[in-house]
């Protein structure tokens, strides 16, 4: 069955993709989901290759096409060759998933240079090299009406933290805030060339980044109180979310954050106050 309802069930086929992170957590949902959508998926790893292939081999397993590349998105030349390579082996990329991140969290009078420069270079000048890296194939490229309405698609991974402040934890919340610009003036610029940019802000999603927020009774229900849904994120929520903005059922979206977190940014506090 191709279809239900006019909807295809493989809205993605015949695209290309590439996941910045694809190898653990949010990332390994999104390249699963696209891969299932009909895309072929690039998954990128920073240091762990068997992780890089364990996703491969279960998109492999199901039918699906896929590789793993090393790059660390905050090095511009490993990004450089990282999209040379992707963009060789499948003729070209369709769909950024601008997903890798990390967390180094210290009180603010704590923080080190160090732990600032890394997680801004990592969140947001890495999200600002792959989205060039993906915008100039794009660019190159131009649409092809038989794959897609459009030239390419960019889905930023950022956070409810975008807006949230977030203490303790500076360096992340600022790295999520620029995302957001980032986001927004690319779309800004690359609409005209049938450039779609858009960013999901995933809540707290079971993942190792807050393995400490929801590994255990008691902090998974603290971590509830700020959930009006009632339950901690998985990653192919994100997943199905990102196949949605990759494909042509969101045509006509373009510089918005889809905020897939259960509730969070409804100020739960204020349920019962204010
Ligand atoms: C962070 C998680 C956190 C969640 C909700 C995410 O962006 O990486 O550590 O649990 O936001 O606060």
């Amino acid at each position: 069955m191709e279809k239900i309802a006019g909807l295809s069930l493989t809205p993605l086929k015949n695209q290309k993709a590439l996941v910045t992170g694809g190898s653990s957590g949010i990332g390994e949902g999104c390249a699963i989901a696209l891969a299932a959508a009909g895309a072929s998926v690039v998954v990128n790893y920073h240091s762990h290759p068997e992780e890089g292939e364990r996703v491969v081999e279960t998109i492999r397993s199901g039918g699906g096409e896929a590789m793993a590349i090393h790059a660390n998105v905050d090095r511009e030349d490993e990004v450089e060759a990282m999209f040379a390579q992707a963009i060789k082996a499948f003729g070209t990329i369709d769909i950024l998933i601008n997903n890798a991140g990390l967390q180094q969290d210290a009180a603010f009078h704590e923080m080190t240079l160090a732990q600032w420069n890394t997680v801004i270079g990592v969140n947001l000048t890495g999200q600002f090299l792959c989205a060039r890296a993906a915008a100039r194939e794009f660019l190159r490229r131009g649409v092809r009406s038989e794959v897609s309405a459009s030239a390419g698609k960019i889905i930023c991974i950022s956070s409810v933290h975008e807006v949230v402040p977030w203490s303790g934890h500076v360096n992340y919340a600022a790295s999520k805030g620029g995302i957001m610009q980032l986001m927004k003036s690319m779309a800004q610029e690359l609409s005209p060339k049938k450039i779609r940019v858009n960013s999901i802000a995933p809540g707290a999603i079971e993942t190792h980044i807050n393995v400490a927020a929801w590994a255990t009774p008691e902090a998974q229900a603290k971590l509830l109180e700020l959930i009006p849904y009632n339950r901690v994120g998985m990653p192919d929520d994100i997943g199905r979310a990102a196949v949605w903005l990759a494909s042509d059922a969101s045509d006509y979206v373009t510089g918005t954050t889809l905020f897939v977190d259960g509730g969070m940014t409804l100020y739960p506090g204020f349920a019962h106050g204010g």
